[in-house]
């Protein structure tokens, strides 16, 4: 089969390449499937170059995380029948040397989920980091529900997307911010009800006048920059809910503590085994329920792989798709 892959080390450390690997063999609880597309997350790039939380003691890896595409063959203790299905695949290289940017990937079969008719390869491609990280930020602890007001930032990155759209499933109301007329559009579209342009506008009277008791919950891409905004906008016994650290210095903020809110910090590799669970079976039935949309999309063959990690690392917005050949 024709994969991209990278070593771990040496002066070739992280540079891609296209490679002929033998056909993986499902072990015992395995699949392996045929991928379609390989979706790109930043975490991908990153620990590509060495920032990420590759596993120990793997000379070579061929990334990506998430993907789609057709079971064809399992391994022992497989349900037979489930040759055939179309899935979309999930953490496919956590703590694993194989990921999906491959014409064919093994791995457990749980992480290769059933796509419900009317679902696309390509929506499913995009799923696995962003969607799980969006309900794991939005339904950790007591969750939100029905009625609830909630902010999330960046509306129109590939999480803030989920989690705008999981938390309309969920009969939330929800707030975002952004930085653009386009991004603002992506947002709107996904479901928010107020869109807030957070270089030119305020965002605290904006979401205070919009949800006067403050929000139950912020999904936080960006907690130095925007620690004090949620400090300002949060509910009582609210959650700032946050999946990506930065650098930058942050202080202690005593209207937090006044609130008795918390911070949270969600990594989706470690997240309880629990809630990954609950999280495939809530994804599954809001793309069951239509409540899950693509967003614009950029395709890379599979010798365009370097490319398609330099888009996202570049900030590209939507979802960054590699073909694999048919
Ligand atoms: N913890 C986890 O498990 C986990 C899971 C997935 C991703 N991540 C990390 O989360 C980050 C985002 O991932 P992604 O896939 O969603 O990336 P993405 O699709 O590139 O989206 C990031 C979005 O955040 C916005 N943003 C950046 N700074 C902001 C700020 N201060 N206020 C409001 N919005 C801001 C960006 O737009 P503007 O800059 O134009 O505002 C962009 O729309 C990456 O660092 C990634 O590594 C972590």
């Amino acid at each position: 089969m024709r994969a991209a892959r990278y070593l771990t080390g040496g002066p070739d450390a992280g540079v891609l390449e296209i490679v002929d690997r033998d056909v993986p063999e499902p072990g015992p609880g395995e699949v392996r499937v045929r991928v379609s597309v390989s979706g790109v997350n930043p975490t991908d790039w990153k620990s590509r170059k060495g920032g990420g939380l590759t596993a120990a003691g793997l000379d070579e890896v061929i990334p990506n995380q998430d993907g789609a595409g057709v079971i064809e063959a399992v391994g022992a203790g497989v349900d037979e029948r489930r040759v055939g299905e179309r899935v979309w695949l999930w953490l496919a290289q956590w703590q694993r040397a194989h990921g999906t940017a491959a014409e064919l990937v093994a791995l457990p079969s749980e992480q290769a989920v059933a796509l419900p008719d009317g679902s696309s390869l390509d929506l499913g491609a995009g799923l696995g980091i962003p969607a799980m990280t969006a309900h794991r930020c939005l339904f950790s602890g007591d969750g939100i529900g029905a009625g609830d007001a909630v902010l999330v930032h960046g509306g129109a990155g590939a999480v803030a997307h989920a989690a705008i759209e999981l938390a309309v499933w969920r009969g939330a109301r929800v707030a975002s911010t952004v930085s653009s007329p386009e991004k603002a559009q992506l947002a709107r579209a996904a479901g928010a009800e107020l869109v807030v342009d957070y270089r030119n506008e305020d965002v605290v009277a904006a979401v205070r006048e919009w949800a006067p008791d403050g929000v139950r919950r912020v999904v936080e891409v960006d907690l130095p920059a925007n620690a004090d905004v949620d400090a300002e906008v949060v509910g009582d016994h609210g959650v700032v809910s946050t999946y990506a650290v930065s650098p930058k210095p942050m202080q202690a903020s005593r209207t937090m503590m006044i609130r008795n809110a918390a911070i949270e910090f969600v990594l989706v590799y470690t997240m309880p085994e629990a809630a990954k669970r609950q999280a495939v079976a809530d994804v599954t039935e809001a793309l069951r329920d239509g409540a899950l949309t693509q967003l614009p999309v950029r395709r890379f063959a599979l010798e365009e792989i370097t490319a398609a990690h330099d888009a996202v690392e570049a900030g590209f917005v939507g979802k960054v798709l590699v073909d694999l050949p048919r």
